[in-house]
């Protein structure tokens, strides 16, 4: 035996040695082999929300693992719609087109949503809240709006959060909106889904292309007072018995689900809670979507906190018990969509806190799968 021979045995055992080391679960440096699209492939599509210039840092990990994306702002009216006939859909029309050349589907977020309006508030200049000049333009606004998202994005976009956040906390509507406050009530919730049905069976119905679903979203739906205040609003669009009437010659809508966006805790909710929200939203005849998951992991934390192994592990467990809930209600499920792809592009490190780090999702701030990825693929 030469001294090379004897040389290259020592490295094949040396690198036999240390895979044998290496413990099975920890894969460091890696995004991972098991696609979440196709683990989860019978039971519903993995989104992601991002941007193109997120999406140019996490390609590899978007095509290999999501099969749904959500513009994360750039179909919100203060980008897309920032002026009286101006539009600007570099943004959105890219990952549609991404989407697209993939043959994924796509969420739309947000038709009507009381946050980032265009910084001139053009729409509601000028205009006296409560009167029937307002509701006239505003319904003109918004149905050229609507119609010229429908038009352009219907051929991938699947499901469309067409009213955002609407219902306060307390239950009850959020009378804080402008739509709400020019409007005078909440008869602008009536005209967003009837607008957007309408622009649906234009456009998708007209080209024979099955029509997009009609979702309300919101946070915190697991709140038992703020779902019931949801499922009142679903009951009133549809007009279930004894409920407030419709505008006046205006016929019921029935729309076809609830978006939790699902901005979580380490500690909160408990599955119970969610059970009972997927539960509710089935009773109510109506898909839950898992819309904009994250599980915060410097929840009530003012400062940036370490993020330790251990931390990571215990968030691990958690997305492992959220996942099993989301499996198990695979039925009453449309679709589960993450709010970002890598811990460092989440927006929660600007939210609450700006500058604050947190580690909320399946990717870490080198790219690479965390526990959390390894558990919500662990099961059989
Ligand atoms: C967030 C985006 O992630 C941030 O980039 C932006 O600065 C603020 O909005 N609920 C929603 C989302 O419906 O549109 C929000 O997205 C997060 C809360």
């Amino acid at each position: 035996m030469t001294i090379r021979s004897l040389f290259r045995l020592g490295l094949i055992a040396l690198l036999l040695f240390a895979v044998g080391c290496a413990p099975p679960t920890t894969q460091v440096g890696t995004i991972g082999s098991t696609p979440l699209q196709d683990k989860y492939s019978t039971y519903f599509t993995i989104g992601a929300a991002t941007t193109p210039s997120k999406l140019a840092a996490v390609q590899n990990i978007v095509d290999f693992h999501f099969d749904r994306l959500t513009c994360e702002n750039d179909m919100k009216w203060g980008v897309i719609h920032p002026d009286a006939g101006t539009w600007n859909f570099t943004a959105a029309d890219a990952l549609a087109d991404y989407a697209r050349g993939r043959g994924i589907t796509m969420t739309g977020h947000a038709l009507i949503w009381h946050n980032q309006l265009p910084a001139n508030n053009w729409m509601f200049t000028g205009l006296t809240p409560d009167t029937d000049g307002a509701r006239s333009a505003l319904k003109t606004i918004m149905q050229t709006h609507i119609d010229t998202l429908v038009e352009r994005y219907y051929d991938v976009i699947d499901n469309w959060d067409v009213v955002n956040e609407a219902i306060s906390d307390g239950g009850g509507y959020r009378t804080d909106s402008p739509w709400y406050e020019y409007f005078g009530s909440e008869e602008y919730i009536y005209w967003a889904f009837r607008y957007t049905k309408d622009a649906l069976e234009a456009h998708a119905g007209g080209t024979g292309t099955s029509l997009g679903k009609l979702y309300y979203n919101d946070y915190s739906v697991v709140n038992s007072t703020k779902l019931n205040a949801i499922i009142d609003m679903v009951k009133w669009l549809r007009q279930d018995p004894s409920t407030p009437p419709l505008p006046a010659g205006q016929s019921p809508i029935a729309i076809d689900g609830v978006g939790l966006q699902a901005h979580w805790q380490m500690d909160w909710p408990n599955t119970t809670l969610i059970q009972n929200a997927i539960n509710a939203i089935d009773g109510a005849g109506l898909k839950a979507k898992i819309s904009e998951l994250d599980i915060s992991a410097s929840y009530g934390s003012s400062g940036t906190i370490n993020f330790t192994s251990e931390l990571a592990q215990i968030q691990a467990n958690r997305y492992a018990a959220i996942f099993s809930v989301f499996r198990s209600n695979n039925d009453k499920i449309s679709s589960v969509t993450f709010w970002g792809v890598s811990d460092d592009q989440s927006w929660l490190n600007n939210f609450p806190v700006s500058g604050r780090d947190d580690y909320p999702l399946l990717f870490d701030r080198s790219h690479n799968a965390k526990p959390a990825y390894y558990a919500v693929i662990d099961f059989n």
